[in-house]
Parts: C-alpha cells; sequence; structure tokens
C-alpha cells in the first residue's frame, strides 16, 4: 500500500499550563475530505497549526510525514513549500491592501524582481472566477464585509495549488449559496486527488462533504470512522461524551411590557450615495421576550442592530424608546446608558480585545458598575469574572488567562459574558453561537432562556434558521432592509420565514 498523503503520529503540544494535545494521530489520503471535529478547545486548530508551521518543529512532539517523509518544518513558509495551505479559523488579511495583493501576499508574480501588476490582477481574477465570487480584485479588502473576506482568505488558499488544502471553520460566516459554491470546488479538488482536511461545528456539513471524520476531545483522538458509519447523535456523543438531547430549552416565558421600541429606522450605505441598508424599520420588544430577526445574508439584520446600538453615527435615522420614554442613541455610550447591551458578530473586531485577559475583557464594559469612578483591580471584578465563566463554562485556565489564547468558541462566550455583567435591559445578539460546538451551543441557549424569563429582552439575529426557530417567541424577517414578515411562535415554520427572507410572501 503506498503511505498516505499526510501522516500526523503522536502528536503533543503543551502551552503554559495546557496539554493541548495529547499523542493525537492523524492521517489524510490524497483524493479525501477528512473532517476533524471536537468541543471548543479540542484541539482542532492547534493540530493544523502545528501542520502548517505555525508551530516550529521543536515546540511540540511526534512526526509528520508528507507521502512517507518525516517533515519539519522551521515556519508557515516551509509548510506551504512543502504543498500544504491552511485557512485558518481566525482571518489573516491585510485590510488596506487589495483582493489581489491579499491573494498573492509574498508570492506576487515577477519579473526581474519587479511585481507584474497586470498579471497579478488577472491571476487573481480567475480565482475569483473559480469561486464565483462577484467582487473585483481591485476592492480593498477592509471594505468587505467578514463573509466575502473568509472568502478572499479561501481563494488565497486555492491560488497556491496545494495538495494538502486545511480549511479551519470555512462556513461560519458564509452564506448558504456561499458554502455551496465552495463545496462544490472542494469536492472538484477531491477528484482531482488533493487532500482536504475539514474542521467545522456543523455537524450536517460534515456528514454531506466528508469521506472520514476524526472526533477530538480534550486534546486526544476518539475515533476515525468512515462517514457512511456515523450519524449526528453518534457524532455529538463521541464529541461531548454524552447523550444530547433536545438541543432548545422547552420555555414557558411570558412576555409582557414593552422595553424598548424603535420607530422608523433607516440605515444609509456608506459606499453607495441614497441606497438604503435599512429602510423605515419599526419594531418593539418586551420584557422577557426573545425577538428573533430572520433574514439572508445581506439584509441589513447587522446594520439594524448596530443602527440600534448607536454604532452608525451620522448615516441613520429613526427615534427610540426605553420603557415609553423617548431615548436619543448617537453613540453606543448613550445605548448603553438607554440598557442596551450589544454582542457582535465579529468579535475580533469589536468585541474582544485578544492581548488582553478574560477579567479585563469581561470587565471593560462593566467597569462602571462595578468598580465606581476609581478603577482599581478590586476583588469584587475577579469574583464576578469567576462566576460568569463558571455559569457559561468558559474554558480557560482562569480569569488572567489570555483572551487571544482561549479556543474560539471559548472567545466567543467572553463576549457573551462580558455583556451580561452590564446588566442590561434589552440584549442585542448577533450570530451568538457562530463557531460554538453543540455542547456549548446548548449551554447558551439555555442561558438565553434563562436571560429572558428573568425579564430580559433579548434581540437575536442569527443565520441559523434553526436556532431563530427554537428560540424566539416572535421572529422579524427582513428582506433587502425592509420588514417582510412577523411571525409568532406558533406560526412560525422554516417555510414561511424563507419565503419572506427571499422575498417571495409577505406575512
Ligand atoms: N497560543 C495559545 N496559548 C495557550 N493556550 C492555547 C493557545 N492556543 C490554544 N490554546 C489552548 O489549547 C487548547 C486547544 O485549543 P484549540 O484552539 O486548538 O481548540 P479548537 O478545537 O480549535 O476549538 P474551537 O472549536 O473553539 O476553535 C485550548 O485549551 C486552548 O485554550
Ligand atoms: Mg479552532
Amino acid at each position: 500500500m503506498t503511505a498516505p498523503l499526510l501522516e500526523m503520529r503522536d502528536i503533543s503540544k503543551r502551552f503554559p499550563g495546557v496539554l493541548a494535545l495529547d499523542g493525537v494521530s492523524f492521517d489524510l489520503h490524497a483524493g479525501e475530505i477528512h473532517a476533524l471535529v471536537g468541543e471548543n478547545g479540542a484541539g482542532k486548530s492547534t493540530l493544523m497549526n502545528i501542520l502548517g508551521g505555525v508551530y516550529p518543529s521543536g515546540t511540540y512532539d511526534g512526526r509528520i510525514r508528507v507521502n512517507g517523509e518525516i517533515r519539519q518544518f522551521e515556519g508557515v513558509r516551509a509548510a506551504e513549500n512543502a504543498g500544504i495551505a491552511v485557512v485558518h479559523q481566525e482571518l489573516s488579511l491585510v485590510p488596506e491592501f487589495s483582493i489581489a495583493e491579499n491573494i498573492y501576499l509574498g508570492r506576487e508574480p515577477r519579473r526581474f524582481g519587479v511585481i507584474q501588476s497586470e498579471d497579478l490582477y488577472s491571476r487573481a481574477q480567475r480565482v475569483l472566477d473559480e469561486l464565483r465570487l462577484k467582487l473585483g480584485p481591485h476592492i480593498q479588502v477592509g471594505t468587505l464585509g467578514i463573509g466575502q473576506q473568509h472568502l478572499v482568505e479561501i481563494a488565497k488558499a486555492l491560488a497556491r495549488n496545494a495538495r494538502i488544502l486545511v480549511l479551519d471553520e470555512p462556513t461560519a460566516a458564509l452564506t448558504d449559496t456561499e458554502a455551496e459554491v465552495l463545496f462544490g470546488i472542494l469536492r472538484r479538488l477531491r477528484e482531482n486527488g488533493a487532500g482536504i482536511v475539514y474542521i467545522s461545528h456543523k455537524l450536517e456539513e460534515v456528514l454531506a462533504l466528508s469521506d472520514r471524520i476524526t472526533v477530538l476531545r480534550d486534546g486526544r483522538t476518539v475515533s476515525t470512522d468512515a462517514t457512511t458509519a456515523l450519524d449526528t447523535p453518534r457524532l455529538i456523543s463521541r464529541m461531548v461524551g454524552r447523550e444530547v438531547a433536545d438541543i432548545f430549552p422547552p420555555t414557558r416565558r411570558k412576555p409582557e411590557g414593552v422595553v424598548f421600541q424603535a420607530q422608523g429606522v433607516t440605515v444609509e450605505d456608506p459606499n453607495v450615495p441614497g441606497k438604503l441598508l435599512v429602510d423605515d424599520v419599526s419594531f418593539e420588544v418586551r420584557r422577557g421576550e426573545v425577538l428573533g430577526i430572520s433574514g439572508l445574508v445581506g439584509a441589513g439584520r447587522s446594520d439594524l442592530m448596530m443602527a440600534v446600538f448607536g454604532a452608525h453615527p451620522g448615516r441613520i435615522s429613526g427615534r427610540f424608546f426605553a420603557a415609553g420614554s423617548p431615548v436619543s442613541i448617537d453613540c453606543p455610550g448613550d445605548a448603553i446608558a438607554a440598557g442596551i447591551g450589544f454582542a457582535t458578530e465579529d468579535r475580533k473586531r469589536f468585541g474582544l480585545f485578544l492581548d488582553q485577559t478574560i477579567v479585563d475583557n469581561l470587565t471593560l464594559a462593566a467597569l462602571k458598575r462595578l468598580s465606581g469612578p476609581m478603577v482599581t483591580r478590586p476583588d469584587a471584578e475577579t469574583a464576578a469574572g469567576e462566576r460568569s465563566m463558571k455559569e457559561l463554562r468558559i474554558k480557560a485556565r482562569s480569569v488572567f488567562t489570555v483572551a487571544g489564547t482561549l479556543s474560539g468558541g471559548n472567545q466567543q462566550k467572553v463576549v457573551l459574558a462580558k455583556w451580561l455583567l452590564t446588566s442590561p435591559k434589552v440584549l442585542l445578539l448577533d450570530e451568538p453561537t457562530r463557531g460554538i460546538d453543540v455542547g456549548a451551543k446548548q449551554e447558551i441557549y439555555l442561558q438565553i432562556d434563562r436571560l429572558a424569563a428573568k425579564g430580559l429582552a433579548i434581540v437575536l439575529v442569527s443565520s441559523e434558521l434553526s436556532e431563530v426557530l427554537g428560540l424566539s417567541d416572535r421572529i422579524l424577517v427582513l428582506h433587502e432592509g425592509r420588514i417582510t414578515g412577523e411571525l409568532r411562535r406558533e406560526d412560525a415554520t422554516a417555510e414561511r420565514v424563507m419565503a419572506c427572507a427571499t422575498g417571495q410572501a409577505v406575512a
């Protein structure tokens, strides 16, 4: 038998105080999509960072073979030269550069040392076409939405024609259509003999796409099986080590009394004068209510949330009422003062200071409330931080762990915990479970229900229809910046919501 394309044997990796990988073995054949799944913090990204040369040889134990030959990578470039391309979970693009410059960063086509600009852009155009991305290669990356930025990141890896392609949660920020295009490409690459490692928390996706699935738990390999031998419940129980019943909590909430009202909210597109991202949207939310906001990506859901939070100064109009009295919200400070909290979808840009500790992140928004005008590091902060860590089951050594060293899902939990500490009356959640594993999702759903039951009003934006349907008392559907539907829990079905979201029906 020929050697596998890739073989990782007995890989162990220790961070200060954390054994992230404990003797993991993993292999990959040519012409195979091998999925890697596991809870937040299981070690998936760490394993692939080792393969990709992010952690150079000498900083971990174990062996890597490519085509049967032992390889040691001194850095990212060395791994790339060995035919390995990794699309990391967190974006690594240069916002000031164009799409083409990002795709070919460090590998620009040159003649006599001079970058061949025309060549650069025409090559980039071809890669974009292949991904069916309707974006010009000249566009500056920083102006793109997060989903599109992820696609550029994927384009960058594809342009390398790697034999081994690793995708770490590529679809977390993609629309279903974008994801389908990606799957088509991956299947084609597989036919051409590439080996693909696919990391995702979307188990349906993993089951539909992969040939084999390896489950990691707490830094160890639980199992590797042919995908045909697995189904969702089996996969989940292997990931979390227990059976997970209904993921959405039964709810006995009784929403009453409007706590917040938005009237005629309009948001202008910063790039296209006269175009409206949100067009005359009004809504109200009650004490103890979860109001779901559904719609396709680009329908204006996030812009609506940003507007309510005062994050679109100068481009919005509309009126707001807290507990019946008008409030002016011109900046996030006004919103927080009016009792509004906002966990954004783009945690890296707006949610979290990666180089600061968990407790510092947690108390940034809550600072005033916890420590009064004289800000020191009182025990109260530490204690509050420890409580939130426990409540949301944030997996970290202590509240003094640096946020950037947490796994993606655990970072998201810190963002949630931070806003909960501000004791808001209205909590806006934009994609709260993006990149979060099933077990942790269930805990967050439980928290959402618990908070609402205690009287918090929650506005939930999510691309996962099942999440909106499973949690909301009422659902507003947006299509091209306008409300096309309002459905009560009893009447809401996936079909109805989708019909409104695609503009085919008004409910
Ligand atoms: N740079 C680092 N410093 C310290 N600890 C780290 C570092 N990177 C990862 N860890 C720890 O190693 C463990 C594995 O993390 P990893 O990011 O590989 O998880 P993951 O399976 O990718 O999770 P997720 O699904 O949330 O992305 C976690 O306990 C994490 O906190
Ligand atoms: Mg990860």
